[in-house]
């Protein structure tokens, strides 16, 4: 969408993952307001990890003006004063609706109806403006009958409506990737979801990183394909798995928006996120979506340009036994001759190459390389002869 916002993939956290529709200890006011200390104080605002998202169940009916009304349990002062909490952090606000009249948690928590914006566009766009909201999640809920309009009208409403209000609302949309959105979305959001909801295990991990592989076309400043949250200390993920999982949603621009308890991440989860090489990556001002160049037996090559003439590529172990993956400058379609392979996470470059890049990767790990054209006749590799790279 062409509203100036989102010229990298937004990063952040969304209380959906964490908190889903929970109240007591759940999802409140006060968790919010500590979401967005812990994002400061674990250094992730530094990086670049900046909107605080209210998801789903913060909604309780409409009031006689339709204006929307607000869980008085969750949330005893509304709204206004957690958004203005963030943003004396210096953070950003995100909230939630859907084009229908109900939102999804009604399936489950028998939240009243006429809590989606359906005929309520404008006035919740204002409310969530007078909010102080820089961010909205319009999820596909309810389109029941009463709605009898495309999703393209239906999303194109509520994007019509943020256009009018004095205030930058980032626009992201979920219709799950059901009618590949990627084909129609471009004009009327800043990004959409291209699968159903992620899972924190390693199949859903993988089924979503297969589902990207064609979606790089479709990607760039201000319209990202989002393939979900991060979920990492949720679920079963193993460490190597949250590496790959952070990996690749890095080398996809993929928004980075932390879907789990950013209080229980372990020092070292939080290095994975704060890494700043790879964060790098991810917002790369160009915003070319990596394609995947080989799919074998479980592993897989996939490379993106950098803005600055660069390669990023990782190397993707999917599989439960360690295995080599290898690439080759060719292969990854390189102009320049030799280049110097840098390793994102050990922060150090390795060696030069004038052909091959490979590497022997332990269970579900992944590598991840960022090749400049040239030689540093410091490193091993490419002495003399040319064409004659190391692995
Ligand atoms: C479905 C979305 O995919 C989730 O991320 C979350 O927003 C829920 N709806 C909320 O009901």
């Amino acid at each position: 969408l062409d509203n100036g916002l989102a010229d990298t993939p937004p990063m952040g956290w969304n209380s959906w993952n964490q908190f889903y529709c929970n109240g007591g200890n759940g999802l409140t006011a006060a968790a919010l307001m500590n979401v967005a200390d812990e994002i400061v104080e674990k250094g992730l605002q530094e990086v670049g990890y900046e909107y605080v998202v209210l998801d789903d169940c913060f909604q309780n009916g409409r009031d006689a003006n339709g204006v929307l009304k607000v869980d008085p349990t969750r949330f005893p002062n509304g709204i206004k004063p957690v958004a203005d909490y963030v943003h004396s952090k210096g953070l950003k606000f995100g909230i939630y609706s859907v084009p229908g009249t109900k939102t999804c948690a009604n399936l489950y928590n028998g939240y009243t109806p006429n809590i989606g914006s359906y005929g309520h566009e404008q006035i919740d766009a204002e409310t969530f403006a007078a909010w102080g909201v820089d961010y909205l999640k319009y999820d596909w809920c309810y389109p029941d009958g009463s709605l009898n309009l495309t999703k393209q009208q239906a999303f194109s409403k509520m994007r019509d409506e943020l256009a009018k209000v004095d205030r930058d609302i980032v626009y992201a949309i979920s219709e799950y990737g059901d009618s590949a959105p990627w084909t129609w979305a471009e004009p009327i959001a800043n990004l959409w979801r291209t699968t159903g909801d992620i899972a924190p295990n390693w199949g859903s991990i993988t089924s979503i990183i297969d589902r990207q592989a064609e979606l790089h076309p479709y990607s760039g400043p201000g319209h990202w394909n989002d393939p979900d949250m991060l979920q990492f200390s949720n679920g079963s993920l193993t460490y190597a798995q949250n590496k790959s999982h952070l990996a690749m949603w890095s080398m996809l621009a993929a928004p980075l928006f932390l879907g789990t308890d950013v209080g229980a991440l372990s020092d070292a989860e939080v290095a994975l996120l704060t890494n700043k090489e790879l964060v790098d990556i991810d917002q790369d001002p160009l915003g070319e979506q990596a394609r995947r160049i080989s799919n074998g037996e479980g592993l897989q090559v996939w490379t993106r340009e950098l803005a600055d003439g660069d390669l990023a590529v990782a190397l993707l172990n999917t599989t439960g036994s360690s295995a080599t993956v290898s690439t080759s400058l060719g292969a990854l379609g390189a102009q320049d001759d030799v280049y110097v392979v840098r390793d994102v996470w050990s922060h150090s470059d390795l060696y030069n190459t004038a052909a091959a890049i490979s590497a022997t990767l332990p269970a579900y790990e992944t590598a991840v390389y960022r090749l400049s054209a040239g030689m540093d006749e410091h490193l091993p590799g490419v002495v003399g002869a040319s064409g004659s790279g190391r692995v």
